[in-house]
């Protein structure tokens, strides 16, 4: 696939999914921190057109949006944002984004297994060493009975495997969901996901 195929797939993507509500493991994560915390900063990591970036910044916390593809970046600056929102774009891949000092949420739902899995073990010591005592993570990774298993340039982690990556932190949410469904772009699939919250103690 070409890099102009890929950018047209993802905005396709963006439109057939504008005005879905924010993830469930997001709004499990900003539950679990209950008012929002002083100087409240987040990194939403493969934000997309800005589904779960616009219900942080609705909340009052300043955001980090990451993402690969500038349509995502522009499509989220395009949205009616709330008054006073602070948001950062930033264009940028994820097996090479640092994780600044001060973010107390890190959110990437349905983008981390999108890296290789160096890149993705990288990510997630990245992640793991940036959060603060106290911050949380909240995404999704992939299971091996995923459909998708084979495709070049995709993690997939078993279950213990998932756990251990998790281990020393404390799980607020660790859901396995296995479902036949069709892709966003109207494809059957096979979906083994694992839905994760978790707190750095
Ligand atoms: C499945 S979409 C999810 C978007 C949004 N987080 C959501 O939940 O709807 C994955 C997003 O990650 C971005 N992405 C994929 N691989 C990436 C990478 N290696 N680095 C940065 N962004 C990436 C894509 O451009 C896309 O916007």
């Amino acid at each position: 696939m070409t890099e102009n195929e890929r950018s047209a797939g993802w905005a396709a993507y963006y439109d057939k999914l504008r005005d879905r509500p924010p993830r469930r493991t997001l709004l499990a994560a900003l539950d679990r921190f209950g008012t929002t915390p002083a100087a409240a900063l987040a990194l939403d990591l493969g934000c997309g057109d800005g589904r779960d970036t616009v219900e942080m910044l609705r909340r009052g916390w300043r955001v980090i949006a990451v993402d690969a593809e500038p349509e995502a970046l522009r499509q989220l600056q395009a949205r009616t944002l709330p008054s006073g929102s602070d948001v950062t774009p930033v264009i940028a891949r994820l097996e090479e984004v640092p994780v600044p000092l001060g973010v107390q949420l890190i959110n990437s739902s349905f983008a981390m297994p999108l890296c290789e899995p160096e890149a993705f073990r990288d990510l997630w010591s990245r992640i793991r060493e940036g959060l603060p005592s106290g911050g949380r993570f909240s995404g999704q990774w992939y299971g091996p009975r995923d459909s998708w298993v084979g495709r070049p340039g995709l993690t997939f982690l078993g279950h213990e495997e998932a756990l251990g990556l998790l281990e020393g932190l404390e799980l607020e949410m660790f859901e396995e969901e296995e479902s036949d469904g069709v892709t966003p772009r109207g494809k059957p699939k096979h979906w083994h996901i694992f839905h994760i919250v978790a707190r750095k103690p």
